[in-house]
């Protein structure tokens, strides 16, 4: 990269060795994040970095380097300062407008796609889709069906846009809006969902890379179930007789989004459990 020689000599050059240990040493930053970040600056492979320690760094990839390093020395979360997260294999580009997509979250993928055929022609909703990382997956793993998603963020809708042009995704459309409000009459075969769940006085909102999340895909209020209430209470009039209705939850709010579900006249009701062994996943169905 061209530089003035002004600029060389405040910045000199930093080989990917040096650039490694002052990231781990001098910020005691994780050893995977160092080698994420100088692999984002440089756009060089995990191969290239390790077979070549004394390839330099120009002076800009340098000052980019350093900030960035200072940036998640300081807890911004990884995701957003590479831009992107993997998500069901596929990459997806994140921005602080969305929530960065979870491991968690691919059961609910998997528990909608095991209820669905893989020539599904039917219309699914994904409610809450933030980066748009559900109701794209849903769209692309059953390419017949028809997705609406849906956030009230406009900022996120925009995310998720991006992200089905990215991954050449065409049977999804994408709708600002409250919840399900609007879209009764829609006689759908499923409705997916990761509302935000944690309670506003929650502690785990001030710590990690929950600090730097939107609030709003975090917590729907003082009652972490509100949200999770408000769909339940919509998604009948929206679904087609046997639709199901999945939604993702805290691993400790199983048993209560089971009774919600039945209360409402869904059947079926089940839920899954994350790698941890806790109840993430809960869903039902309409009566046929
Ligand atoms: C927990 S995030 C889930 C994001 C994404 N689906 C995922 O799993 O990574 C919840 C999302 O719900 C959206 N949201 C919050 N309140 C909403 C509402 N009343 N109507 C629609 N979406 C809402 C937030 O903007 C956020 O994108």
């Amino acid at each position: 990269m061209a530089t003035s020689p002004a600029s060389s000599s405040s910045y000199p050059a930093l080989t990917y060795s040096d650039a490694l240990t002052l990231a781990s040493r001098g910020h005691a930053l994780a050893a995977v994040d160092a080698r994420l970040l100088l692999q984002h600056v440089t756009g060089a492979t995990i191969a290239q970095i390790v077979s070549y320690p004394g390839r330099q760094l120009g002076p800009i990839d340098r000052m980019r380097f350093e900030s960035l390093v200072a940036r998640r020395a300081a807890g911004e979360p990884i995701a957003y300062l590479l831009g992107e997260r993997e998500f069901y294999s596929r990459p997806f580009v994140v921005t602080p407008a969305v929530l960065i997509p979870r491991p968690e979250t691919e059961g609910l993928v998997d528990a909608a796609l095991a209820r669905l055929p893989v020539d599904c022609m039917a219309g699914l909703v994904d409610l809450g889709t933030g980066s748009g990382c559900v109701g794209i997956t849903l769209a692309l793993e059953r390419p017949q069906s028809r997705v609406l998603a849906i956030d009230a963020s406009v900022d996120a809708i925009g995310v998720a846009r991006r992200n089905a042009t990215a991954l050449q995704c065409a049977n999804i459309d994408f709708v600002i809006g409250d919840w399900l409000q609007g879209i009764d009459g829609h006689r759908l075969a499923m409705i997916v969902g990761n509302p935000p769940y944690i309670s506003a006085d929650d502690a785990h909102l001030g710590q990690g890379d929950l600090r730097f999340e939107p609030r709003a895909a975090l917590t729907p209020g003082d009652d972490a179930l509100s949200a999770v209430r408000e769909i339940i209470l919509q998604a009948p009039a929206a679904l087609a007789a046997g639709g199901w209705l999945i939604l993702e939850h805290g691993h400790e709010q199983g048993p209560i989004v089971r009774q919600l579900l039945a209360g409402s006249g869904f059947t079926d009701v089940f839920s899954d459990r994350d790698l941890a062994g806790h109840e993430r996943i809960t869903g039902g169905r309409l009566p046929d």
